[in-house]
């Protein structure tokens, strides 16, 4: 693998570290380039809680989805007592997939090759044949040391959570900042909403543009809303600036790669229309009054509404491409009710519109990457504080392989 150094001139390290009015992005062959990519997902997106899967890919106890994440394989697996646990997908004996496709109440898993058996933790149970014996009673599986491997995983507001790295910080640190601005918001009450068929509405969506592009379009690219997006080019609150030049949303902007903004729940309700839908409630039992368009870093963002929340996440697949995933929560009193179907869809639908609109537009700027005519972006100081913090949070990332 190549060095930072490599991938990286002193030039352009300090283009990202000046001041944010006269400030570069990182240059556009970070974006397009498989050896940086292949170094920022060791350094910038290992080294962190990456989300990877909804709680639906594996509802149930003994439900297991293999998956790929950052390239490696994974089998996500939900256990007798319901909790999520996730493994490398790889047998430790002769290194086969331990499963190949998604099964469904498992009470043990069995690998494909030779027919190992393992628990729904991880643990070798049988090695048959393994003496030349069908049951290999005598086998000393202890002695075998062939478990599976764990990696670390949680699970919270129904997404999968892993990380791959080798110095693992603890989820409630690095999701801390997100937890304490929406610790009024009672997210327990908030389920995935069901759709025409009864089951949890979840979309997938193919997106040919790099994380990083993404992950800025999402909620630190605030100046793109009325440009991108129909319906909030309609809403008098688009582009969210009054007639002052006064920003009528609040910045979140922390330095751990938690962005977004919040702003008052009338100006969503025009943005996004009316439903009669449960609203989102506090912990106080009193209904959410202020949007909150949260991302964090690097992968994860949630949006809660005055009556749903979205969650997407984008895992990359390469530098030009990825799946994001997307569902629409409901308050638990509205998840599920045939009443509100209709309700339900429109409000789905809306943020998927907006979803597929922004992907076309980071599917236009991953193409333009491909231009010589400009090798970097510049920051507007008045929009852009978000995008900065975001490319010095990613420099310093990377900067930490250097020790
Ligand atoms: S290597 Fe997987 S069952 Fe033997
Ligand atoms: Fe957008």
């Amino acid at each position: 693998m190549k060095s930072l150094k490599e991938l990286l001139t002193k030039e352009e390290r300090d283009a990202i570290r000046a001041p944010i009015a006269t400030a570069r992005t990182l240059p556009r062959r970070c974006f397009i380039d498989a050896d940086f990519y292949a170094f920022e997902v060791r350094h910038a997106l290992a080294e962190s809680w990456l989300a990877v899967a909804f709680r639906t890919s594996i509802p149930e106890p003994g439900d297991i989805a293999p998956i790929t994440a950052l390239g490696y394989p994974l089998l996500l697996v939900r256990d007798g007592e319901g909790r999520a646990r996730v493994f490398h997908n790889v047998c430790p004996y002769d290194g086969c997939e331990v499963a190949t496709s998604a099964k469904r109440a498992l009470k043990t898993i069995t690998g494909p090759y030779h027919g190992w058996k393992y628990g729904l933790d991880g643990k070798l149970l049988e090695a048959n044949y393994w003496d030349g014996t069908p049951a290999a009673a005598d086998v000393d599986l202890e002695s075998l040391n062939a478990d599976l491997i764990a990696v670390p995983c949680e699970e919270w507001m129904s997404t999968l959570f892993v990380y791959l790295g080798s110095t693992p910080v603890t989820f409630e640190e690095q999701y801390a900042p997100v937890l304490k601005h929406l610790e009024l918001v009672d997210l327990e009450r908030l389920e995935i909403g069901l759709g025409e068929d009864d089951r949890p509405q979840v979309n997938s969506l193919t997106i040919a543009s790099n994380w990083k592009t993404v992950y800025e379009n999402y909620a630190p690219n605030v100046y793109h809303e009325a440009f991108v997006h129909e319906m909030y080019r309609k809403s008098p609150h688009s582009p969210r600036v009054d007639e002052n030049r006064n920003k009528t949303y609040t910045e979140i902007n922390d330095p751990s790669g938690y962005l977004g903004l919040c702003y008052d729940n009338a100006i969503g309700a025009s943005l996004y229309g009316e439903t009669s839908l449960p609203r989102v409630l506090n912990k106080d039992g009193t209904p959410n009054r202020v949007n909150t368009i949260s991302n964090v870093y690097p992968n994860w963002v949630t949006t809660v509404l005055g009556d749903a929340a979205r969650i997407a996440f984008f895992l990359p697949e390469g530098p030009e491409t990825g799946t994001q995933w997307v569902a629409t929560f409901f308050d638990r009193d509205g998840a599920s009710d045939p009443a509100l179907l209709d309700d339900r869809k429109q409000s789905a639908k809306a943020g998927i519109k907006a979803r597929v609109e922004d992907n076309r537009i980071c599917e236009s700027i991953q193409r333009a990457r491909h231009s010589p005519g400009v090798e970097s972006q510049f920051y507007n100081p008045f929009w852009d504080a978000m995008h900065y913090t975001m490319t010095n949070l990613i420099l310093d990332k990377l900067e930490r392989s250097e020790g």
